[in-house]
């Protein structure tokens, strides 16, 4: 038995060394389930909740849940049954939020862009705290509560325009990002929400980006932000809350250091009691509120993508591993440029390596997972082979580019496996586009 990760193994399965996720046989579900398919570890989720709370919580530092990076029903069912709370960033994650069962109260609505539709129906449903991210979108909210004659809590996010090392995608708090308003603009936010009965502006929001693997970032955001409360309390708008975002960065381990002999658990990243500790002791005298908004950290690890290999391409200089998933199933390594681990579902370690270029059938060269990855040279047409930490920021920014289907997801709970989204199909594509054009002027 080689152990990858706490819930992930090669063991035997029909006379074959095979992959397992917790106890059930990724050979087995494939045989039930068209590949591609996510497949993700309830335990897993289940144990970076409880680590999460254990550190956070601690701390006296309130959860919720950034469910863009995996909006599945089922697992954000689990979310809130462990007692978190959810950041959304559209009506349709309020949605999902909402039906999953979490309370209203415990949601954060953030985003650049909520419309006037958007606001009124999180105002209707009666979300807890609106992080408003423009003077703009506060006159709109204004217009909103005083018309339904509700009130609304909120708290302003600020762009503390801090340096984070990470992908330049995912930066969200430096100089010139969209996201967020800049300090001396949060004064004449307060003085116009004053005048308003039903908006009560509590304190500041930040998010700085995503995959932030020090807390430097974080204390240089939280001393200027303290700064800046200092100020706005000798202006007489005394806050008492803080919403710190999410962005701690996980591992993506590569093959190498999933078999070598830490077992999967060595790590150079920081724990959650790392960034709650470092959070805390950068505000030792703060008696309001905090609270986080981790997405990734959450469940990047808990789920594998399974596909399975169409052609081995002899090619030269590099021969050619084509799968049947694609860029549209996901999007991560052409967005990013990231990398996903990519194993053998059967075990590789009695065969030698060989290097090949990983891909996908759609009509971009972008559509490449990997280059000169060094995979088992008796791999074969029919081969099934897994995607690991592929529970965040995958299924969810899947499409249908190509006309191919959206991947199923399967949620394994120990011995137990079961179908948490069905594959949206080409049948069910086609639905939307009638056989005439609709008539509209
Ligand atoms: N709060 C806000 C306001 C956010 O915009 C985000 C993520 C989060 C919380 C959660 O951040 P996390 O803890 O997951 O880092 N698609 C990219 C990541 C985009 C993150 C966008 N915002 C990727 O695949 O790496």
């Amino acid at each position: 038995m080689t152990q990858l990760t706490p819930h992930l193994r090669y063991l035997p399965y029909a006379q074959q060394q095979t992959l397992w996720l917790e106890n059930v046989s990724i050979k087995q579900l494939a045989s039930q389930v068209a590949t591609p398919f996510y497949c993700y570890s309830k335990a897993a989720l289940l144990n970076n909740i409880h680590a999460c709370k254990a550190a956070f919580e601690a701390e006296n530092i309130h959860i919720h849940y950034a469910m863009k990076a995996n909006s599945n029903l089922s697992l954000l069912r689990i979310v809130a049954e462990q007692g978190l709370g959810v950041d959304i960033v559209s009506i349709g994650e309020m949605h999902r939020a909402l039906s999953a069962g979490f309370d209203a109260q415990d949601i954060v609505f953030s985003g650049v862009g909520k419309t006037t539709a958007e606001l009124t129906a999180a105002v209707l449903a009666g979300v807890g705290q609106f992080n408003l991210e423009s003077k703009e979108e506060l006159a709109v909210l204004i217009t909103i509560a005083n018309k339904h004659q509700q009130l609304l809590s909120a708290l302003i996010r600020v762009n503390p325009e801090v340096t984070v090392d990470t992908h330049k995608n995912i930066t969200t708090g430096a100089k010139g990002n969209k996201f967020g308003v800049n300090f001396d603009a949060v004064l004449p936010m307060l003085e116009t929400a004053k005048h308003s009965p039903f908006i009560q502006i509590n304190g500041l929001a930040m998010h700085i980006g995503s995959q932030i693997h020090t807390t430097a970032p974080y204390l240089d955001a939280i001393a200027k932000i303290q700064t800046l409360i200092s100020e706005l309390k000798t202006q007489g708008y005394p806050l008492t809350e803080l919403d710190l975002g999410g962005g701690f960065g996980v591992q993506y381990k590569d093959h190498q250091m999933l078999t070598s002999n830490t077992g999967g658990s060595g790590s150079d990243s920081l724990a959650f009691s790392d960034f709650s500790q470092a959070i805390r002791s950068a505000l030792p005298h703060w008696q309001g509120r905090i609270s986080i908004e981790p997405g990734r950290s959450l469940v990047a690890d808990i789920g594998v993508m399974v596909s399975e290999i169409t052609y081995i391409k002899e090619s030269q200089p590099t021969s050619f591993v084509v799968l049947d998933a694609a860029m549209n199933d996901l999007m991560r390594p052409a967005l990013y440029q990231a990398t996903h681990a990519l194993i053998p579902v059967k075990s590789p370690f009695t065969s030698r390596l060989t290097e090949y270029d990983v891909v996908g059938p759609i009509c971009e060269s972008t559509d490449t997972f990997a280059k000169s990855a060094q995979l088992p040279n008796d791999l074969a047409a029919g081969d099934l082979m897994c995607f690991l930490y592929t529970g965040a920021y995958c299924a969810v920014m899947s499409n249908s580019y190509n006309s191919r289907p959206i991947a199923a997801e399967v949620l394994v709970d120990d011995d137990q496996a079961y179908v948490i989204r069905q594959a949206i199909t080409q049948e069910n594509l086609i639905a939307f586009e009638q056989h005439t054009a609709l008539k509209l002027i």
